[in-house]
């Protein structure tokens, strides 16, 4: 394996070949697999979970890693080509990136989405334009449109359920003060085709997910033997449903436009997911959300507190998970 950044680059063999490996190094520690080995970990965003349980899980198989955050603990960093550098950026990533992963082994980024262009972040220009400045193995801690380590973790978070059988997955949006970038529900809906299930992504009018979005779902759909749909009405999405994905994202008629988006979402604060949203679900339904979560704006506290919740075992499995990458990019 020679980089992590998009799930769609692997067979759904290779995927539960990685599960399978999480599950391993969970019950048969390897704790000195990698050492020697050095992981660098580059935010140009902020993180709680990806960056503790990258370096924890790295820690685990006996490896070490270095955790780079321009413009707190280091120069920050220039991303645009041709800039004339007379403002705050003392480094461009040209220069920056190829010295970082000279010093290291495997490289992980995260870079999230301009959130001004919609087809500049559908193709992933900003992260594109850095991978392409490494020259080890790559993971993608987040871009754009892509959370791939999250995925692999809520893949496993959902083999961990009872049942069998077709289940209904439903993607909820979700309200949040902001718009958010669509990393988590494009990696989500694709994950959740990919692994077989029926998926319904329930939004609000002008929420929709973009067709590229929708079209890369529907194709693993078809391969997996699941399905895609999508609807503005709850009632139907949320009936039957065994397993309830609520994510926050924002609008994409207004794309960009700050304004537009806010006063879109004005009204939809009523979209915070309550027991009462559950009524007509599976009994077993069980509620699922990547975190950080915005407690009674987006997902109340009832849900989050009760035992439907899956939140914190998600948030455990990205550590198992990413030991499995990390062995398969760098134990020799
Ligand atoms: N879910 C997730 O990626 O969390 P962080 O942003 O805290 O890393």
């Amino acid at each position: 394996m020679k980089r992590f950044t998009d799930l769609a680059e692997f067979t759904r063999e290779q995927v539960l070949e990685l599960v399978a490996l999480a599950r391993r190094l969970e019950t048969q520690p390897d704790p000195h697999a990698l050492a020697g080995k050095v992981l660098g970990l580059l935010f140009m965003n902020p993180s709680l979970r990806t960056l503790a349980s990258f370096q924890a899980g790295m820690a685990r198989l006996g490896g070490d890693s270095l955790v780079i955050t321009p413009g707190q603990s280091t120069w920050q960093f220039e991303t645009r080509d041709g800039a004339v550098m007379t403002g705050a950026a003392a480094e461009h990533i040209r220069e920056g990136l190829p010295v970082l992963s000279s010093y290291c082994d495997a490289l992980g980024i995260r870079a999230f989405a301009a959130g001004e262009d919609l087809e500049d972040d559908l193709a992933d220009r900003r992260f594109n334009a850095m991978a392409a400045l490494v020259d080890r193995p790559l993971i993608n801690l987040e871009s754009a449109i892509n959370h791939p380590c999250q995925a692999l973790a809520d893949w496993k978070t959902l083999d961990e359920l009872p049942g069998s059988g077709r289940r209904k997955f439903v993607l909820s949006w979700v309200s949040h003060p902001k718009a958010l970038p669509l990393a988590v529900p494009a990696a989500t809906v694709h994950m959740a085709a990919m692994r077989g299930m029926d998926v319904v992504v329930l939004r609000p009018e002008g929420y929709a997910l973009p067709k590229a979005i929708m079209d890369k779902a529907r194709s693993a759909a078809v391969a997996s033997g699941g399905s895609v749909a999508e609807t503005a009405d709850r009632a139907e999405a949320l009936a039957g449903a065994h397993v309830v994905y609520a994510k926050e994202w924002g609008s994409t008629r207004n794309y960009g436009d700050e304004a537009a988006d806010q006063a879109q979402r004005r009204s939809l604060k009523h979209w915070c997911l309550r027991n009462d949203w559950l009524t007509d679900a599976a009994d077993d339904c069980r509620v699922m959300h990547c975190l950080p979560v915005r407690r009674n704006s987006a997902i109340a506290d009832e849900v989050l507190d009760g035992p439907r919740s899956l939140v914190l075992r998600q948030a455990y499995n990205r550590m198992p998970a990413q030991m499995a990458v990390l062995y398969r990019l760098l134990k020799s």
